[in-house]
Parts: structure tokens; sequence; C-alpha cells
């Protein structure tokens, strides 16, 4: 990898050429965009779409409200057929390879695969087979998720991710997945453990709804022993698959450089960004990092500069992939990003804000990273958990009532950044 320059005519042109063999192509997950599935969310969303629709009145910001009034139906928050891609990989593949992409990240639905405690469907098993080799056949590596959050409803009847056998409820999962699934490189083994504990068990905003700090500290213990028994039971079966977690790691800085700050913003990083892979350390082959948000810490709170913001209404800091990734150099692993993304449904910012995370991705490579892919979140629209349909994150569109899909403009952008493996940088010279 190197970096080449190029005067002329007042404009200089900066190349930055990523390592050969990088991996470039983008993700979903299979409740945001499969359709039809029957798991613990499907039955939370239908107990709670009319409360979200109505507290979105509260909730957005009135250019929101304005821009999306979808969040006010309570439809917009029910999965349903969400992109029907269960049905439509192959068309969605077929449009991931025409972008020039070589990797694809989807996750397995637990539900599909074990519908009863026990008992796994060969017929689903046999979808994902198929689902697998569409990607291979297109020339499209697959990263596989096998938790992307949903649980199987027998599992939740048990206490879902408090239940004492979850490992090794995971690990019985994850070996019908290994033996059935034939070569399957890379596994995800748990999407964001940190999110998903802090925003069921914690702050109590999705199922079950629990604001418990010892139950949040329980589940987090308990995802971090369901990994390692994923991990064994996968090496066991295939001791040269490549294993890691997908880490929602944030740029935190203090604000400032107060000192309070700077202790503070010592401590969240310890615990949000390194507590779980500290744990995990010797389970891992590579780390997936899922990386989104920059928050400036002030006396304990976030003052965020928010110049630029997506449809969400979150800070856009790309810049920042470069600090996070710096952190995590430490572990000495390979790194694939599998998630990095906004919602934009104008498309206005995803080209830019797709290459200023690629120059800080760059750069952190340039200082020694061992950063060996890109995944943006997502190829296509979706569900976007509690927010529903509106947030719009798809390099290409859905049409929802026809399900047609549309490539925005920034996919072609990225297109071309995937297919000649570099960046191209101008800068109009004074
Ligand atoms: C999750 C995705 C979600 C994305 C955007 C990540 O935390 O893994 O499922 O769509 O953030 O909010």
């Amino acid at each position: 990898m190197d970096i080449a320059d190029k005067k002329s005519n007042g404009v200089e042109k900066k190349i930055l050429k990523f390592p050969e063999g990088f991996l470039w192509g983008s993700g979903t997950s299979a409740h945001q965009v499969e359709g039809g599935c029957n798991n613990d969310w499907t039955e939370w969303e239908k107990k709670n779409a009319d409360r979200l629709a109505n507290e979105a009145h509260d909730y957005w910001q009135e250019w929101q409200q304005k821009k999306f009034p979808e969040m006010f139906l309570p439809e917009n928050y029910i999965s349903g057929r969400a992109c029907d891609h269960y049905n439509r990989y192959e068309e969605d593949f077929d449009i991931a390879k025409s972008l020039g992409q070589n990797a694809h990240r989807f996750s397995i639905e637990w539900s599909r695969i074990e519908p009863k405690e026990g008992k796994f469907d060969e017929k689903e098993i046999e979808h994902y087979k198929k689902v697998i080799s569409v990607l291979r056949e297109r020339g499209i590596e697959p990263f596989v998720t096998i938790w992307h959050w949903p649980l199987p409803l027998w599992l939740a009847r048990q206490g879902g991710l408090k239940s004492k056998k979850l490992p090794a409820y995971f690990s019985r999962y994850a070996e019908r997945l290994a033996t059935s699934l034939g070569e399957v490189k890379y596994w995800i083994t748990l999407n964001e453990p940190e999110i998903y504990s802090l925003n069921c068990f914690l702050r109590g905003v999705w199922p079950p709804q629990t604001k418990n700090l010892f139950t949040y500290l329980l589940v987090i213990k308990n995802l971090m022993k369901a990994h390692k028994e994923i991990y064994k039971t996968i090496k066991k079966i295939n001791p040269d698959a490549q294993i890691g977690i997908a880490a929602h790691n944030v740029y935190f800085e203090a604000y400032k450089n107060r000192a309070v700050n700077v202790f503070l913003k010592k401590t969240i990083d310890w615990w949000w960004n390194y507590h779980f892979l500290n744990q995990i350390k010797e389970f891992q082959d590579f780390i997936g990092l899922n990386f989104y948000f920059h928050h400036r810490i002030n006396n304990g709170f976030r003052k965020n500069e928010n110049k630029i913001i997506s449809d969400l209404g979150w800070e856009l800091y790309p810049a920042g992939m470069y600090n996070v990734l710096a952190g995590l150099k430490k572990y000495q692993k390979p790194i694939y990003i599998t998630e990095n993304g906004l919602a934009d449904a104008s498309d206005e910012k995803r080209a830019w804000y797709i290459r200023e995370a690629l120059k800080g991705l760059h750069q952190a490579i340039e200082d020694g990273v061992n950063v060996c892919g890109y995944l943006h979140w997502s190829l296509i629209d979706f569900i976007e958990w509690d927010k529903g349909f509106w947030p719009r994150f798809g390099l290409v569109e859905v049409d929802y009532k026809t399900m047609a899909r549309k490539i925005r403009p920034s996919a072609e952008v990225y297109k071309k950044i995937c297919t000649t493996n570099q960046l191209e940088i101008l800068n109009l010279k004074s």
C-alpha cells in the first residue's frame, strides 16, 4: 500500500492505495431485511407499534417529523415483509456484484434454524447454504453473523440472554451451522453485545425492556461466555475458520482536554471500547468493528458538535474511524470494518461520509493497524429496529410498496473505490 501524488493545473491529486486483497463490500442483518420472521422482536413490534408511533411526536425534532411522516404510522414499526430479501437475495447479490463488491456480511436468523428448542429445520439450513453459494458464485466472500439480536421465542420465554443455559444453547446452534453450512471462512459470533445489553437491560428500550444494572452486567458476562463457547465449538469443527465479534466502538474525546474529562474519557473507553474485547482476547482471530459515533465527554455528559448530522440526528464524524482503529492496534489482530454508515434518505452525505471514513482508515493502515476490509452498512435499506423503516441506510434504496431496488448515486462512488482498490483525493491548491 502506498500514497501516490500527482499534480496538474493547480489541482493536487492524491491516491490512497489499499493493500492487495483488501475486502470491499456491505452488510445486512436477517431481521432487518429478510421479512417473514417470527422471533421475540416480531412479538415486541406488534405490542409496541402504536406506542412508538405516538411517541414519535415527542421523540423526533420538527424537521425529522416533517421529512419522515411515516414515523407516525404504526406499520412503520412492524418488520413484516421487510425488504423481502429472503426471497430476493439473488437479485440483491447481483446488485452487490455489479457494484464491484467482493465481500458481504449477513446474519442467520436463529428462529428459522431452530424454531423449537433442539429441533433444527433442514429446509432453512438449505436456504442459508444457498445464500452462501449464491454469494460465492458471484465472487463475494461471505461474513456470516451467527446472532444479530432477535432470539427464537422458545429461548426468549426461558429468559433469553439472562438464561444460564444461553452459552450452551448458542454452542449447539453454532455447531449445527458449522457442520451444515460448509466452507465459511469468516464467522461473526455476536453483533454488538455492548449495545444490545445496554438497550435491552439498562436503558430498557428494547425487548425485554428491563432497567437493572445487575441484569445488564449479568447479560454481558453471559454473552462473553457464549462467545467463547461458540469460538471453541467452531474451531473444533473447522480449525481454519476466522472468528470474531462485531464490536461497537466509539471515538470518545475529552472535551477541552480538561483533567476531569480526560479521566472520564479513559474510564468510559475502558468499559465501552475494550472491556468485552479484553475478556475474549484469547478467543478471537479478528476484530469486527462497527463504527458510527464520536462523543465528546464533558463532566460525564455528551457535548457533541453536531455540525453535520444524519437523518437520525446523529453527529457525523467519519474521520473518527482513524481514532477507533488506532485504539484497537494493541490487540495485534486483523480488523474488518463490519459496519459503518448513516441514515441519509436523500443521499446527500453518504459519498462524503464513506470517503472521509476511508481516509481515516487508510491513515490507520499507514500507522500499522492491520485493517483488511470495509463492509458498508448497508447494502439495502431496512427496518431500523425500534425506529422503523424511515431511516434509510442503504447504498440501494428499497421502495417498500413495490420492493423495487434503486441504486443510490453514492453507491457508484463507492463502486469506483471497490473496483480500483484506491481512493482518489483532489485538493485545490491555493
Ligand atoms: C446495528 C445495526 C443498525 C445500525 C444502525 C448497529 O448498531 O448493528 O443493526 O442498523 O447500528 O443503527
